[in-house]
Formats: structure tokens, C-alpha cells, sequence
């Protein structure tokens, strides 16, 4: 039995492949380095859910429905009760998610995709003492989104950086969150059961509830100069560095690099903390340097977490909300593969061994 499926091979897909030696992503056909600093999160979803060649409508009219949705949505903000409201955004997001209806039609795609949307701006502002805004359709999602979080319009760095990070994010091959997805659509439940399987694998450490704990070590760290000493503390007491490692990639992961490069313009338009900035750079330089005399038998590397913390900090969003923003960018990834599984038909029901004790013979 492989420990943690590694490289066990349980779907065949045509939404993304993870080469993890090469360094690379493809999501439809084409590396996302390729689309990263030119797709929108409308384009990325038109493609994921359509293909590049059987599309179901224009892109001109997938973005005025999306919009449509969101303002269609918040209506359902009201079901939000103080005990969810208490819960950490993520959670209170899947709480509000779950009154949706199941169901399995495009309909049912796009509510899923405008919900997290209009859903995890809201909360954040209602947490934090303030009035939830109503969506506004006619801009596109990137920009309702930062709208709706911080009551102004966006810079068009600042939308054009969460476009790229809800396209790098969109899907990622069988990750954890994305098996759930399937498997539960494996069952015919619907795919408001789906997502809210996905959200659930997704809020771990070890998946994507690793950017909230990366701002956390910069915090902890300091200043460039401690990043060294203090990594090596962490990895002494046993400690994982968040940010870092992957399960597929043996070399750099090509999301840090997309991030990376979406968060220049907001830099050089000063709308970041640069400070913030220069003491990550010496902490991946120096964690690199660290894992490598640590770990000599097993690759290690910034992942796509480390770049994801500073991006999202940027745009506003507070810490405890990134992996709510994750699963924004994912929900469209976990829809693909779950209408993809549908058409397989088959439900997933793989076999354990049994290793416990046997009766007695009498
Ligand atoms: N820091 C220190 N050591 C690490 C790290 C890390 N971030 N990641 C892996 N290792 C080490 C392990 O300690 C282990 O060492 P050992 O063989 O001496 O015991 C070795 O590398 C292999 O680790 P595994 O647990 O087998 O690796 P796995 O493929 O299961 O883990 C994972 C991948 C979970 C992402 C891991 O690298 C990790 O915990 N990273 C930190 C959390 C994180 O950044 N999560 C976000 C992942 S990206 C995403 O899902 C969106």
C-alpha cells in the first residue's frame, strides 16, 4: 500500500496536469505561465468548465451571469446566524454554502462559483464590525470581490493581482481537496455536497490552510537577519516550514512564480508593504539553504502558500480569510473535475486491508 496514495494514479483528466519534475502546470492545454499575466478568473473558468473548443456560451456572456449570481446571492447572507458568524471565515463561508441547494446543472455551477464570492467578503466585514456591501454585477468578479471586502474600487493592480492568483489556484490535478470533490460526486450527491467535501479536505495545514500560518512565521521572524536562526530553531523542535514542500513537485512550484510575478506592478505602484517583501525574500533564501543541508535526500521548495500569504495581505485580505480565498479561486477546479467524474459514471470505492484480528476459531 502506497502511504498517502503517493503516486497512485485514481482518475484520468483533461482539466490540468502537475508535472512535478519538469516545474510545470498545464490547465487545458496551456502552461499557466503562458496565461497567468493575461487571464481573468471568467476566462480561466470559461475554459476549465467549457474547454477551448465546445463552449456552451460566449465569455462576454459568462461574465454578466456570474455577475448576475452575485447579486442574485446575497440575499442569502441573512441565513448567517451568531454562531456561524463566530466561526473562522472559511467555516462560516461552508456554513452559509451548505443552505444552498444540490443539484447538478449549470445552474448549480454558477451559484457555487458566485457564492464563496459574495459570501467571504461579507463575512470578513461583518466580523470586523462593518456593514456587508451588495455585489455589483456589472464588474467583473476579481474587482467585486475586492470591492465588496474593502468598499472601494480596486486599482487595476490590485484586480489584476487576484485575477492571477484565482487563475494560478484554479485547479491542480488530484490534490487532497479535489479527490473529495470527486468522490462525493462518485455518489451522485450533487455538487453543493461536492464543494463543501472540497472545502473541508482544503482547510488543513498540510493543503490550503498553510498562507494564514506563513504570515504568521514572518511575524515571528522579524527581521532578515533572525530569519536564519530562527528557521533552524523551527526545524530543530520538529516543526514543518510553512510555505515550503510539496507532494508532487521535486523542483520549484510554478505558482510561487506566478504569484511572485503578480505582485511586482502592486510593488512598483507602492501598493504594498515593502518591507514585508524583502523579509520574505530572506527567508525563503535562507529556508532554501537550511532544507538543503537538513533534507539532502528530498527537494524541497517554496510552494505556491509562500507567495499566496504576501499577495493576499496585500489586497487587503485579512490572515484567518486566505484559505476562504483559496477555495474562491478552487471551487471553479473542484466543479470541472466533479462534472468530468459524473461522466465517468462509476462510483469511487476503492478497498482496504484488513489487519486487524480475526475470530477465534470456536
Ligand atoms: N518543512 C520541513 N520539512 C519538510 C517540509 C517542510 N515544509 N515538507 C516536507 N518536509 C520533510 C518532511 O519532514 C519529511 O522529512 P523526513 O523524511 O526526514 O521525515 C520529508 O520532507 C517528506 O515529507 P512528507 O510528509 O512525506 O511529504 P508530503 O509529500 O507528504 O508533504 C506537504 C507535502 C504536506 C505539502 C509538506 O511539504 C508540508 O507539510 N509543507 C508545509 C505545509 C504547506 O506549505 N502546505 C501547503 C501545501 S501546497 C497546497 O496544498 C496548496
Amino acid at each position: 500500500m502506497k502511504n498517502g496514495l503517493e503516486d497512485v494514479i485514481a482518475a484520468e483528466t483533461q482539466l490540468s496536469d502537475v508535472d512535478g519534475e519538469a516545474g510545470r502546470l498545464i490547465i487545458r492545454g496551456v502552461s499557466l505561465d503562458q496565461i497567468v499575466s493575461t487571464a481573468t478568473y471568467e476566462s480561466i473558468a470559461a475554459l476549465l468548465l467549457d474547454g477551448p473548443t465546445e463552449r456552451h456560451f460566449s465569455l462576454a456572456e459568462f461574465g454578466p451571469r456570474l455577475g448576475e449570481m452575485r447579486e442574485h446571492l446575497f440575499v442569502h447572507l441573512t441565513a448567517l446566524d451568531s454562531a456561524a458568524l463566530g466561526l473562522p471565515p472559511v467555516d462560516a463561508m461552508r456554513a452559509l454554502i451548505a443552505r444552498l441547494p444540490d443539484g447538478d446543472d449549470f445552474e448549480a455551477a454558477l451559484r457555487l462559483l458566485a457564492a464563496p464570492a459574495v459570501f467571504l467578503p461579507a463575512i470578513i466585514r461583518l466580523q470586523a464590525g462593518q456593514e456587508p456591501l451588495a455585489p455589483d454585477g456589472s464588474l467583473s468578479q476579481a474587482a467585486d470581490i475586492l470591492r465588496m471586502l474593502t468598499g472601494q474600487l480596486p486599482s487595476k493592480e490590485q484586480t489584476a493581482a487576484l485575477d492571477a492568483y484565482l487563475v494560478t489556484i484554479s485547479d491542480h490535478g488530484l490534490n487532497a481537496s479535489t479527490f473529495a470533490a470527486r468522490v462525493v460526486t462518485s455518489t451522485h450527491a450533487g455538487l453543493t455536497s461536492s464543494v463543501l467535501a472540497a472545502i473541508s479536505a482544503l482547510k488543513g495545514p498540510l493543503h490550503g490552510g498553510a498562507p494564514g500560518p506563513v504570515l504568521d512565521m514572518f511575524d515571528a521572524i522579524g527581521t532578515s537577519a533572525n530569519a536564519h536562526d530562527w528557521l533552524s530553531r523551527a526545524l530543530d523542535r520538529g516543526e514543518r516550514l510553512m510555505g515550503f514542500g510539496h507532494r508532487i513537485y521535486r523542483v520549484r512550484d510554478p505558482r510561487a512564480d506566478a504569484l511572485k510575478e503578480a505582485l511586482r506592478p502592486l510593488v512598483s505602484a507602492a501598493q504594498v508593504d515593502r518591507d514585508r517583501i524583502v523579509l520574505a525574500e530572506a527567508v525563503e533564501h535562507a529556508a532554501l539553504a537550511i532544507l538543503k543541508e537538513r533534507k539532502p535526500g528530498r527537494p524541497l521548495d517554496v510552494n505556491v502558500e509562500f507567495y499566496t500569504a504576501l499577495l493576499l495581505d496585500a489586497l487587503g485580505f485579512p490572515r484567518g480569510s486566505f484559505t476562504g480565498v483559496f477555495a474562491i479561486g478552487r471551487t471553479v477546479g473542484w466543479i470541472a473535475h466533479a462534472r468530468e467524474q459524473a461522466l465517468e459514471g462509476r462510483l469511487i470505492r476503492p478497498r482496504s486491508v484488513y489487519i486487524g484480528p480475526v475470530p477465534q476459531a470456536a
